[in-house]
C-alpha cells in the first residue's frame, strides 16, 4: 500500500508529484504529503489527512516553485490517518525528509535506540526512523554522500520497504531504494523520476528501469540516473521495461467514475486478451514457458491468489479440473504462507494478482518457488514483481484498472485462467484441438455477451431499492455460480457497505436460511447449467419463506422468471463460461447501489487496490 513518487529536474517538482500521486491514489489515500527542496535549498513540506485533491489545494497556495521533491499517499498501518502520520517524514534538522511504502518491523527497537542518542519523534509512523537513521549516517560514515547514507540506512531496517530520500543539502539529487515494496525510476531530458509503478511515468517517458531488491538509485537533476546493487557495485544496464499503456489510458475519459469506465471496458480487454491466441497447434502461450511434454506430466496445480483474484482461482479450478482432469488446490494466499505444503516435482502453482504486487500472493510464490515448483503468474500490471519473479507470466491487457474494486482484472483473468486450462488439456491429451477451437470459438462470444449484459443495466437499476435501505443479503449460487455469487457479494460489500453473505446454495438450510424473513434480499445465481433444478429448488426454499429473489438467470428460463420477484438475464452460454458474464450484472448492480448511496465507488473506505503488506 502507500504510492511514493520523486522527480530533480528542470521542471517544477510539485506539478509531476500532485499528478503522479492522483495516479497512485489507488494504493491509499489515507493522507497525502510533498517534500519540495525550495530554489534557496530549504525543505518545504506539505502534507495532511485525506486525498490528494486536498493537497493539491494547499500546495497552490503555497506556491511551491523547487525542482527537486518527493510525495506520499498513505494507507495506514502503523499510526491513525492524520496530519501528523502523513508521509514525508522528517530528521530533526528538518533538512532530510523520507517517503516509506512497506513496514518498518523493528521500528520500535530503532525509535528507542535513536531516542537515546537524543533524536526526536514527531509521529506514530515506522516510517520516521528513517530519516533518524539516514541523519545519523549522512552526518556520520556516509560523510555527506546520499547512496551511502541511504545504505547505512536500509542496513538497520527489517520488513519491507521503497523509500526516497530528499536532503536540503543536495539540491538536484535524490536517493531511492526498494527491498520488497516496488519503485520504478526513468531518466529524461527534463529530469529523472520515480514512482510505486509505471502508471505516473505513463505521463513522461515511455520507458522505465526496474530497479532490484536492495538496489539504490542516485537521480540527479540533469536527469541521470545512476543504479548501484546492493553490494554498492555500479549496475552497468539497469533492466529497462517500455511502457505501452496510453497514459490517457489512466484518465476518466468521459466518465463519472473509474469503476464504471472499467466495467465497460471489459467486452474490449477481453477481445485484446483472446486476439491471435487460436494457433495452428491450439492455444499459444509462448509465456508459459513449458515444453508440451513439461505440461503433461503435470499432476497437481496450486492457485494461489487473494480476494478477488482468488474467485478467479476457484474458476480456475472448475476449468482446469473439467478441461484438462488435473487435480487444483485454490488457496488465499494469507492462509496458504502458514499451512503445510505437498509438493512433487511435477506441481505446478499459478498465482493470480491483477496487481502484480500483493505481498500474501508474492510470499506464496516464493515460497513454492524455493521448493522446486515453477510459478507462473497472471498479472495485469506489465514488470509487477509477481511478473519478474515468475517462471512465466501472462498479462491480461486490461489496461490499469484505478478503482479499488476489480471488475475488467477479474474477467479478463477468468478468460487468461481458461486459455491456461485450454493449454494444458491439449498437451495432456484430455482434449482434441478440435474440442479446445470448439472451445475457444465460445470464448469468442464472451465480449459480445457482455456487451448484453452492459445494455441491460436497466435491469440492475431495477432492483437497487432493494438494496439500498438493506442492512444485510444473502447471495446463492452452485457450482461455478457460487464463484459468481462470492465476487458478487464482495462488490456489494466493498463499494455500497451492504453487508452481504454469499454461500453455496445447498448449503443455506445448514445455516443461513435463518436470516431470511419477509422482504429479505437473496441474489440467486441460477443459469441453465447442470446444476439448475437443484439451485431452483433453493431459490423456492428462499421464498418459501418470504425472500425478495434476484435471480440471475438465463434468457427464457420462464421457471426463474415465474419464481423471482427480479430477474437480470443473461444471453445463453456455455456453462463453463457463464461466469465471465453473469458476474457483470453484479458488479452494476453493486455500483448502483453505492451511488445511489451517494458513496465514493472508487475509493471505498479502509481500503487500498494494492495490499502490500502482510
Ligand atoms: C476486490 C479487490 C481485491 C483484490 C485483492 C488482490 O475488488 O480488488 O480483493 O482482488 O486485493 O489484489 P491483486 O489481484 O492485485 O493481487
Amino acid at each position: 500500500m502507500c504510492g511514493i513518487v520523486g522527480y530533480t529536474g528542470s521542471k517544477r517538482a510539485v506539478d509531476y508529484l500532485l499528478d503522479g500521486l492522483a495516479t497512485l491514489e489507488y494504493r491509499g489515500y489515507d493522507s497525502a504529503g510533498v517534500a519540495v527542496l525550495s530554489p534557496d535549498d530549504h525543505l518545504h513540506i506539505v502534507k495532511c489527512q485525506g486525498r490528494v485533491a486536498a493537497l493539491r489545494e494547499r500546495c497552490n497556495a503555497a506556491n511551491l516553485t523547487g525542482t527537486t521533491g518527493i510525495g506520499h499517499t498513505r494507507w495506514a498501518t502503523h499510526g491513525a490517518p492524520s496530519d501528523r502520520n502523513a508521509h514525508p517524514h522528517t530528521d530533526c534538522s528538518g533538512r532530510i525528509a523520507a517517503v516509506h511504502n512497506g513496514i518498518i518491523e523493528n521500528f520500535e527497537d530503532l525509535r528507542a535506540q535513536l531516542r537515546l542518542a537524543g533524536h526526536e519523534f514527531k509521529s506514530d509512523t515506522d516510517t520516521e526512523v528513517i530519516p533518524h537513521l539516514f541523519e545519523d549516517a549522512y552526518k556520520g560514515p556516509a560523510q555527506g554522500d546520499m547512496v551511502r547514507a541511504l545504505r547505512n540506512t536500509v542496513a538497520r531496517l527489517e520488513g519491507s520497504w521503497s523509500i526516497a530520500v530528499t536532503c536540503a543539502d543536495r539540491p538536484g539529487e535524490l536517493v531511492v531504494t526498494r527491498h520488497g515494496s516496488p519503485l520504478v525510476v526513468a531518466s529524461t531530458p527534463e529530469g529523472a523520476y520515480a514512482a510505486s509503478d509505471v502508471m505516473p511515468l505513463a505521463a513522461v517517458t515511455s520507458h522505465v528501469l526496474q530497479l532490484d531488491d536492495d538496489d539504490i538509485a542516485l537521480l540527479k537533476a540533469d536527469g541521470s540516473v545512476t543504479v548501484y546493487d546492493a553490494g554498492g557495485d555500479l549496475v552497468r544496464e539497469p533492466k529497462g521495461l517500455d511502457i505501452d499503456w496510453d497514459a490517457s489510458a489512466a484518465t476518466l475519459g468521459g466518465y463519472s467514475d473509474f469503476m464504471g469506465k472499467e466495467i465497460s471496458e471489459q467486452p474490449e480487454a477481453i477481445e485484446r486478451l483472446l486476439k491471435d491466441r487460436l494457433g495452428e497447434h491450439g492455444i499459444e502461450m509462448d509465456e508459459l514457458n513449458l515444453t508440451n511434454s513439461q505440461l503433461a506430466a503435470i499432476d497437481r496445480i496450486y492457485v494461489v491468489a487473494c480476494g478477488t483474484s482468488y474467485h478467479v482461482g476457484l474458476i480456475a479450478r472448475k476449468l482446469i479440473e473439467h478441461w484438462a482432469k488435473v487435480s487444483v488446490s485454490v488457496e488465499y494466499a494469507s492462509e496458504f504462507n502458514y499451512s503445510d505444503v505437498l509438493v512433487t516435482q511435477n506441481t505446478l502453482c499459478i498465482i493470480i494478482t491483477q496487481s502484480g504486487e500483493t505481498a500474501d500472493t508474492l510470499s506464496a510464490a516464493r515460497r513454492l518457488k524455493g521448493m522446486g515448483c515453477r510459478v507462473f503468474a497472471i498479472t495485469n500490471v506489465l514488470g509487477s514483481s509477481a511478473a519478474r519473479e515468475a517462471d512465466g507470466a501472462l498479462y491480461i491487457q486490461a489496461g490499469p484498472e484505478i478503482a479499488v474494486a476489480s471488475t475488467k482484472a477479474y474477467t479478463a483473468q477468468m478468460v487468461a485462467a481458461a486459455l491456461v486450462a485450454l493449454r494444458l488439456a491439449l498437451a495432456n491429451g484430455q482434449m482434441t484441438q478440435a474440442e479446445v477451437e470448439k472451445v475457444f470459438h465460445q470464448l469468442e462470444t464472451v465480449p459480445d455477451a457482455i456487451r448484453e449484459v452492459l445494455n441491460r443495466s436497466w435491469q440492475d437499476k431495477q432492483v437497487v431499492p432493494i438494496f439500498r435501505d438493506a442492512p444485510s443479503a444473502l447471495y446463492l449460487g452452485r457450482g461455478t455460480s457460487s464463484t459468481t455469487a462470492y465476487e458478487g457479494a464482495l462488490k456489494m460489500k466493498e463499494i455500497a457497505y451492504v453487508h452481504a453473505e454469499a454461500y453455496p446454495a445447498g448449503e443455506m438450510k445448514h445455516g443461513p436460511i435463518a436470516l431470511i424473513q419477509p422482504g429479505y434480499p437473496v441474489v440467486a445465481v441460477v443459469p441453465s447449467d447442470h446444476v439448475h433444478d437443484k439451485t431452483v429448488s433453493n431459490v423456492m426454499e428462499s421464498k418459501a419463506r418470504g425472500a425478495k429473489v434476484i435471480a440471475v438467470a438465463t434468457d427464457g428460463d420462464e421457471q426463474v422468471a415465474n419464481l423471482a420477484d427480479h430477474v437480470l438475464w443473461v444471453p445463453q452460454m456455455d456453462e463453463y463460461l457463464v461466469p465471465i458474464v453473469a458476474v457483470v450484472h453484479l458488479q452494476v448492480l453493486a455500483r448502483y447501489v453505492a451511488k445511489a448511496k451517494g458513496l465514493d465507488v472508487d475509493k471505498p473506505r479502509n481500503l487500498a487496490k494494492s495490499v502490500t503488506v502482510e
